[in-house]
């Protein structure tokens, strides 16, 4: 069974230690600092202090004090947020480059596109997609890792001329792992050598059965050179996400996930977030992972100012005190103090890690030196 100790729990709640033993006390448990409690006992001393449970995982413990379940009624449809994988070369830039011009807002106010990982495109029919360009695909490892999911749908690119290569079989790992729908983007239509039966045939071998060939899985041929079948690729994104039925509370104090981040000279520290759920405003106290502040500008994809982003939209984060980790969670509190308290644990958290990581690696020196 799960416990804590009471040590821990009076820092993941940045409370006193002798006043969560004299909570205990008056529920009847004596317990010494270094003593571990159960689970439900330390839900009770938590709800005690006032804060709300949600138990996730260990890491998330003390962010679900902040968890808000959301209700059916609350919930409103949302865009898909896609993530384009596969092998080097195989056109990924280019296709999202070329999906990035159907944009209908691409022509708008002469914003120069800045790369802030992930961007979203206007359909003429007023739809939105947001993609995720994350380099190496940090982000969507590091969310999986947390077994939760930044990504709904997964365009794999397949290079009509190449085939199936090691990194289309990487990326189907991926996909399948995080139980996330696929579409193959049969790229480089337009080249002479272009096989995309043969490619038809190699996704058979790594269990995907496309539509074409009587399965289940999307395959849409595109060129993104001659900006051949984007319109299909697009229509396709859309009616997976309409199967998913994807819906977010817009409503809520936001929460979401860190793409990329960076230290910009003028502008300091710049992270790209992805919002999942509720509204993320200017001027809210933001945790991002290890760092925390207030949110003293949002920047979209176009390099605009905006004062607000919703559920699946990217947008840039400025006036944090340092620069999270690609595919850290991010959550809007309440008050400093709060940003504070959750910053400080997992800085500390953070140094365990790297603490208990030397141990570790020198042990296994120790080990290869005897
Ligand atoms: P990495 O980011 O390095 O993994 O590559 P990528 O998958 O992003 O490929 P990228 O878009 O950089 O394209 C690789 C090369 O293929 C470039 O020279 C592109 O011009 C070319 N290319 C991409 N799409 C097409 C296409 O539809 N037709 C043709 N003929 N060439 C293409
Ligand atoms: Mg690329």
């Amino acid at each position: 069974p799960e416990t804590i100790t009471v040590q821990e729990l009076a820092n993941r709640m940045a409370a006193r230690q002798g006043e969560v033993i004299k909570a205990l006390m008056k529920m009847g448990v004596m317990a010494t600092v270094t003593q571990s409690i159960d689970a439900d006992t330390a839900e009770l001393v938590v709800e005690e202090f006032g804060h709300r449970v949600r138990r996730v995982s260990e890491a998330d413990v003390e962010l679900g004090i902040e968890g808000v379940e959301d209700t059916t009624e609350d919930m409103q449809p949302r865009p898909p947020v896609v993530t384009i994988m596969g092998h080097v070369d195989h056109g990924k830039t280019s296709l999202l480059d070329a999906l990035r011009t159907t944009d209908v807002a691409a022509g708008e106010a002469g914003g120069i596109t800045q790369h802030i990982g992930a961007y979203q495109v206007t359909l003429e029919s007023g739809a939105k997609i947001t993609f995720l360009d994350t380099p190496g695909h940090e982000a969507f490892t590091a969310m999986r890792a947390r077994g939760a999911s930044i990504t709904d749908v997964v365009v794999l690119v397949v290079a009509a001329d190449d085939g199936v290569m090691p990194q289309t079989i990487e990326a189907i790992k991926h996909a399948k792992a995080a139980n996330v729908p696929m579409i193959i983007a049969i790229n480089k239509m337009d080249k002479p050598g272009a096989k995309p039966d043969r490619v038809r045939q190699d996704l058979l071998q790594h269990e995907i059965v496309v539509e074409s060939m009587g399965g289940d899985v999307m395959d849409i041929e595109v060129s993104a050179r001659q900006r051949m079948g984007l319109d299909k690729l697009e229509e396709g994104i859309l009616l997976q996400a309409e199967i998913l039925e994807l819906q977010a509370n817009p409503d809520r104090a936001a929460e979401g996930a860190v793409i990329e981040s960076r230290l910009d000279r003028g502008r300091g520290s710049v992270a790209s977030v992805l919002v999942q759920k509720g509204t993320l405003r200017k001027g809210d106290i933001v945790v991002a992972g290890a760092e925390w502040g207030r949110v003293r500008a949002l920047v979209d994809d176009r390099g605009r100012q905006v004062e607000v982003a919703g559920p699946s939209m990217p947008v840039e984060i400025l006036g944090l005190s340092g620069v999270p980790a690609a595919g850290a969670p991010f959550v809007v509190v309440e008050n400093e103090n709060r940003a504070r308290e959750i910053s400080e644990f997992r800085q500390r958290k953070l140094k365990e890690h790297q603490v208990a990581g030397q141990v570790a690696a020198r042990g296994t020196l120790d080990q290869m030196l005897a």
